[in-house]
């Protein structure tokens, strides 16, 4: 299976990474796909990885993810072909978060997942690991349990093939919150968790499920 990457930061990089090794076929993509930045992660992955231009990921790939920053993520799809992403599964992972006293959402009565479907309304977009840090994202292991993933999106097959490629990144216990619409309760959580991890000086860490 192959998967353009929108993004060549923290997320491209380990996702890159982490789906090459799962047996994933890669591209994650930046505005200077030559720079000498990216040659240590193109060593690290080999073959089943390279890095390109935006459109040239979004072509590429069967499912796209999107790891861009919210401030530029609108412009960056602008740039696409709307062609290469059209009837595709994408992951949106971002988070619209901005500093008023601490951390908060931007979007008061949306989320970035259901713009992100409104942007691509040809995409199937599903939102997922927006609540995660990147270091902990690729087969986590917490000693105090099992993580929670979320994943939100309209349409079903999508979040099949989604749940698929979280499994193969590590990921057991996967909840469907429901459509796109549901994804304002991850971006919602991510912020729960970051205001966690600060008051309890837990860095990277995660929520789980706690049966009795
Ligand atoms: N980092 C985390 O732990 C984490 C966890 C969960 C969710 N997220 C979300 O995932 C998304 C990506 O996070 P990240 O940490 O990977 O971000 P990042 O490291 O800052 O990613 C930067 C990427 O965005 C591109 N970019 C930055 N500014 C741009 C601009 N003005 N125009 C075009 N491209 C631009 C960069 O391209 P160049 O290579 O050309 O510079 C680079 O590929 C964000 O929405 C974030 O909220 C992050």
């Amino acid at each position: 299976m192959k998967i353009g990457i929108l993004g060549a930061g923290n997320i491209g990089k380990v996702m890159g990474k982490g789906l090459a090794t799962a047996g994933y076929e890669v591209r994650i993509s930046s505005r200077e796909p030559h720079s000498p930045k990216h040659f240590p992660w193109k060593q690290e992955v080999g073959v089943s990885g390279d890095i390109t231009s935006f459109n040239e990921a979004a072509q590429f790939g069967e499912i796209i993810i999107i790891a861009l920053p919210w401030s530029c993520l609108k412009d960056v799809l602008e740039t696409i072909d709307s062609v290469s992403l059209k009837n595709k599964t994408v992951i949106d992972v971002s988070n619209a978060v901005h500093f008023v006293n601490g951390p908060r959402l931007l979007l008061e009565d949306t989320s970035a997942g259901a713009i992100v479907q409104e942007l691509l309304p040809e995409s199937l977009v599903v939102k997922t690991l927006n609540t995660i840090s990147d270091k902990v994202m690729i087969h986590p292991y917490f000693k105090d349990g099992t993580p929670i993933m979320f994943m939100s999106g309209n349409d079903n097959p999508s979040k099949d093939r989604v749940r698929t490629l979280l499994k193969d990144l590590g990921w057991s216990m996967i909840v469907d919150l429901g459509d796109i619409g549901q994804s304002r309760l991850q971006e919602s959580i991510m912020l729960a968790c970051v205001i966690s991890e600060i008051q309890l000086q837990a860095p990277d860490s995660a929520f789980g499920f706690l049966r009795q």
